[in-house]
């Protein structure tokens, strides 16, 4: 398994924002690149999926890699978050797995209480004209209304971005890809 890293991490790092000191948790980590990065550098990781595959894959590169990893087979929207505990929260294209946007609104709102003080999040979400769209096990919302809830929350925005192109997926079958990407700061 390789730890390539993906946008939101290299754009942590030109930021001088990856400090690859103490906690973070990834959600949905899947191939488990971003969890390999973040553990490799030198956070102590706890990565949740709820697929029994990428467990035993990730389980067994970080055994080999002797990494700090915590693995947990588990639904993201159950996993118990401690509050202030973690220096950098990471869901790349998993939130939009949850159920409705009122799932991913409370699942994030969970995620910024388990922030430390300037602890970092760095999300995905899906724009309604994402290939998927229509998928009823997907949720696709409207930047705007992101942005609005965003600002309801004790974070300070570090970057934004809303985009459209073709890419991979994770299979390697190319879609049209809508996605909003957000990296945010926690203020107190
Ligand atoms: C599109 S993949 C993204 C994987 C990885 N973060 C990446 O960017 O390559 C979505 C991941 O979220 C996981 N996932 C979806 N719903 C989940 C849930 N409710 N709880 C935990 N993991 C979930 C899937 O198993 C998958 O690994």
């Amino acid at each position: 398994m390789k730890s390539s890293k993906s946008f939101l991490l290299r754009k942590l790092e030109q930021d001088g924002l990856f400090d690859c000191k103490g906690y973070a948790l990834e959600l949905g980590f899947g191939n488990g690149e971003d969890t390999m990065a973040l553990a490799q550098c030198g956070y102590q990781v706890d990565a949740v999926d709820n697929r029994q595959e990428f467990i035993e894959k990730l389980k067994s590169v970080v055994g080999e890699q002797k990494l700090s990893v915590n693995v947990f087979f588990q639904p993201m929207e159950e996993f118990k978050i401690e509050e202030g505990k973690y220096n950098l929260i990471f869901a790349r294209n998993s939130l939009p797995f949850l159920k409705n946007k009122e799932a991913i609104f409370n699942l994030i709102k969970k995620l910024v209480r388990g922030l430390s003080l300037n602890g970092k999040i760095c999300f995905t979400l899906f724009g309604p004209k994402d290939g998927w769209a229509g998928a009823s096990n997907i949720s696709f919302i409207e930047y705007d209304e992101v942005n609005r809830f965003l600002e309801t929350l004790p974070i300070k925005l570090h970057y934004r971005s809303s985009e459209e192109s073709y890419g991979k997926t994770m299979k390697g079958d190319t879609k049209f890809w809508h996605i909003h990407s957000f990296i945010y700061i926690k203020k107190t």
